[in-house]
């Protein structure tokens, strides 16, 4: 299994979990030596770490390649890297929504790409894309285009369901709001916020069942999902 921006918050604690289910794994983020201090921390199953820059379209071909080939094959690729930046549109932050742009969007397209190529020469496979319950609605503010990128990613993957690939399964993630790296500033969101383990065992048990869609921890996201798509957006954007 592959597992991109696993040096840190949700994608570090799903390497741990998957771990823990004897699962083989490939990690790669930008922070290696992280990487390297996880290695060591998981014992009993193969991990092979790599530096990866997921906006470096090139690096991530190569690093997925050279993962496949190191492992004979790769059931599942989880994109996960992500970067929670952002500025309301105008306000001369132009950069950080373009690097949130760059990361979130079309590094998850290059590594979809790339993920794709070696599913279907393996004629099997699942791709899991980590988007965001952000991604229902239009967003405000410092999040706008943040939730883009998440709406942007779950269409790719539902695209490619509707594709019917042989053998290739699609899962779209929705997490909620689970303590990372990413929030670990956010004090004002705590009413609905699980602790990292609690949020990626229920993003781990999703990836598990093969899910298309799944909105993690399900409490309460399933219900304000619900709501967030038949609400106006007047209701909306004072309920997240
Ligand atoms: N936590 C939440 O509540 C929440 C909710 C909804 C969705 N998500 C999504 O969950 C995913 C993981 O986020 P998180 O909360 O775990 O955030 P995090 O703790 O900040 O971790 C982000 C990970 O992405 C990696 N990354 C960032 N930019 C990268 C780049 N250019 N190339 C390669 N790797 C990069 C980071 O590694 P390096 O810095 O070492 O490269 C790190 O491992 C993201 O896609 C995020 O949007 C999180």
């Amino acid at each position: 299994m592959l597992i991109t921006g696993a040096s840190a918050g949700l994608g570090e604690e799903m390497a741990r979990q998957f771990a823990a289910l004897g699962y083989d794994l490939a990690l790669c983020a930008r922070r290696v030596d992280r990487l390297e201090a996880l290695r060591a921390e998981l014992t009993g199953t193969r991990v092979s770490v790599k530096a990866l820059d997921v906006t470096d379209d090139e690096a991530v071909f190569t690093v997925f390649r050279e993962f496949a080939a190191e492992f004979g094959r790769i059931d599942r690729v989880i994109v996960n890297a992500g970067l929670g930046k952002g500025a309301p549109l105008g306000t001369g932050r132009p950069d950080a929504n373009r690097d949130t742009a760059r990361v979130n969007f079309l590094g998850a397209l290059t590594q979809m790409e790339a993920a794709c190529e070696i599913f279907r020469a393996q004629k099997r496979g699942h791709l899991v894309v980590v988007s965001s319950m952000s991604a229902l609605r239009g967003m405000r503010k410092s999040m706008t285009t943040y939730a883009a990128t998440k709406a942007g990613v779950a269409a790719l993957a539902e695209g490619l369901r509707s594709e019917r690939i042989p053998g290739v399964d699609v899962s779209v993630v929705y997490p909620g709001y689970i303590r990372s790296e990413m929030n670990a500033h956010v004090q004002q969101r705590t009413r609905f916020m699980v602790d990292t383990e609690t949020g990626v065992r229920a993003m781990v048990a999703a990836i598990e069942k093969r899910r298309a869609r799944a909105y993690v921890p399900a409490w309460p996201w399933v219900p304000i999902g619900v709501a967030m798509r038949v609400l106006p957006l007047s209701a909306v954007r004072r309920m997240v």
